[in-house]
């Protein structure tokens, strides 16, 4: 892939918080997201992700409220929740694999995610906004091997958001 590909597909992925709820994903196409997760780098190589996969109208419902009613969650065909294995993320690196890797591994396989997604043509939003036990009640996540992380609503949508922009490089950059 040449680099300007790649900076518009970074350009062109906004976030998404309306979808169509008739629509569905095809499966070969989540096929195609959660491998994009899957090549995501991670401390060690330790793979630290784990991706709960729902699509259940009223469990739907119920992370949207775990998720202070952002009830755009509900409305997607497809919900994707990140967690964290606390197991192999402790496994690898004790608590700097639990507290520090697993966070960062998880975050590296959500872009990839989102980017997949929007190659696809398939809206999304990264969801950190959360009650975590709520969310691990709801699903029956055990909470001494998961710790969620992110919500991924994923669908299809007419929204066309608002370019939400960057600080300029000037204003992120020290050189030493
Ligand atoms: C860690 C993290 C948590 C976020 N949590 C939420 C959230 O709870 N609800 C939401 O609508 N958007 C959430 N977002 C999306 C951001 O608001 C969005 O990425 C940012 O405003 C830039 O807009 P863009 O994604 O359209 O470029 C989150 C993004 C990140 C990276």
């Amino acid at each position: 892939m040449e680099i300007e590909s790649l900076l518009l597909l970074m350009q062109q992925r906004k976030s998404i918080r309306s979808f169509n709820p008739d629509k569905e994903i095809a499966s070969s196409d989540v096929k195609l997201i959660l491998e994009a997760g899957r090549l995501a780098p991670s401390a060690g190589n330790m793979q630290t992700w784990h991706f709960f996969l729902i699509k259940d109208r009223e469990k739907k419902r119920m992370i949207a409220d775990a998720a202070y009613g952002q009830s755009f969650i509900s409305d997607a065909p497809l919900v994707i929740v990140v967690a964290i294995d606390k197991i192999r993320a402790t496994r690898g690196y004790g608590n700097r694999g639990l507290y520090l890797y697993g966070i960062q591994d998880t975050a590296a396989a959500i872009e990839h995610i989102l980017l997949a997604a929007r190659a696809l043509k398939i809206g999304s939003c990264w969801v950190g906004a959360f009650n975590e036990e709520k969310l691990e009640n709801v699903l029956y996540i055990d909470r001494d091997h998961y710790r969620t992380v992110a919500i991924i609503p994923l669908g299809y949508s007419e929204e066309h958001p608002r370019n939400r922009g960057r600080n300029s490089l000037a204003d992120i950059i020290t050189e030493l």
